[in-house]
């Protein structure tokens, strides 16, 4: 037989073939191991070279063809098997249940914070996550030997890094957002309000409401007659957006060595318990003048939120752990 009469009777037999598994069987007749051209192809060997590669070109070309065709039919078939009564889509079968991902209910608090300040006129900003001693402590009026300092506990780098060199500094993990005051002020001039939102660690022991690394957002707005009742309004209107009524919060005086007076506010849990939820004050005048501002000139409140324990206050957690866990039957409650 040859090369021709093959070709008509591939596209004969073709034509009446309606499932894939007779389209299979076609294959196997022709292109399988024994099959007709296969054999063909296989006998060329056997034929003089001149000859060999004339007939070898013609079968190759007849071979692709063949499975051209060959698979042109077999999307045919599929396609009109999908039209035909078994082949249909049944609309009524229940479908499988896609799994939706959402975003960390830490995520969505904390850019819900951002966005909140964002409208009320704040930039925001980001600062290192490794400080020097000087910004972390000294330039915010806590000397070494200070007893202050000892209300951070602080995870200090080895010395003798390319940084500690350069800047002939003592390196440490931030112990709060407080420091980027200090880098902002030295590049800018008031008037301005910056929010900071970033991560910060202490080396302390963990409980429901302590991490070791825990994430902060630094507020600072300085102008000519800033005072705690514009520090009220900003705070009441911030807590109002977020929780989406008035809340019940408390502020009582506290101490923090860049700030006069300092205070610290609280607010209360669903579950009745005060949770503290920042730091805050009316910057100290040793602050501005480290600085360069003329202090006389100038005045501006503090403040630094947990942003850990507004999500908890938001969501009814009563673990901060929970937040670090990554446990999906907590997750999938969001
Ligand atoms: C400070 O860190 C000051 N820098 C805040 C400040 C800024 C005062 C500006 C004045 C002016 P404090 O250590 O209290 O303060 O921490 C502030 C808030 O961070 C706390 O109220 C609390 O909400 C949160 N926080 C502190 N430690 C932890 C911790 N281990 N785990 C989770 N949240 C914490």
């Amino acid at each position: 037989m040859n090369l021709a009469e093959i070709k008509k009777q591939v596209i004969q037999e073709l034509g009446g073939i309606k499932n894939t598994v007779d389209l299979e069987q076609l294959r196997i007749k022709y292109l399988g191991r024994k099959g007709r051209l296969t054999l063909i192809l296989r006998s060329l060997k056997d034929l003089p070279e001149k000859e060999k590669r004339k007939s070898g070109e013609g079968a190759n070309e007849l071979k692709r063809e063949i499975e051209i065709m060959i698979s042109e039919r077999k999307s045919e078939i599929l396609e009109k098997e999908l039209k035909t009564k078994e082949g249909k889509i049944d609309v009524t079968v229940p479908g499988t249940k896609v799994l939706r991902g959402h975003l960390h209910p830490f995520t969505f608090i904390s850019r819900k914070i951002e966005e909140t300040f964002q409208s009320m006129g704040f930039k925001i900003l980001e600062g290192p996550d490794i400080e020097t001693e000087q910004y972390n402590f000294d330039a915010l009026n806590i000397p070494k030997d200070h007893p202050a300092r000892d209300a951070w506990d602080t995870f200090w780098l080895k010395p003798g890094s390319q940084r500690s060199k350069a800047e002939n500094q003592k390196l440490l993990l931030r112990t709060h957002t407080s420091p980027m005051q200090v880098r902002f002020m030295e590049k800018n001039n008031p008037p301005f309000r910056i929010v900071i939102p970033g991560r910060c660690f202490r080396y302390e022991a963990t409980d429901a409401s302590h991490s070791h690394t825990f994430y902060q957002l630094e507020g600072l707005m300085v102008d000519k007659h800033i005072s705690i009742a514009n520090f009220k309004a900003v705070i009441g209107e911030f807590l109002r957006r977020i929780f989406g009524r008035e809340t019940e919060i408390r502020i009582k005086p506290s101490y923090f060595p860049f700030v006069e007076p300092g205070f610290e506010v609280d607010m209360r849990h669903p579950s009745g318990e005060w949770v503290e939820i920042m730091g805050a004050g009316m910057v100290h005048p040793n602050v501005f003048k480290n600085i360069g501002y003329v202090p006389s000139q100038w005045q501006g409140f503090a403040f630094g939120i947990g942003i850990d324990r507004i999500a908890m206050l938001k969501y009814k957690i009563n673990d901060i752990r929970l937040l670090y866990s990554s446990d999906l039957k907590f997750l999938n409650q969001f």
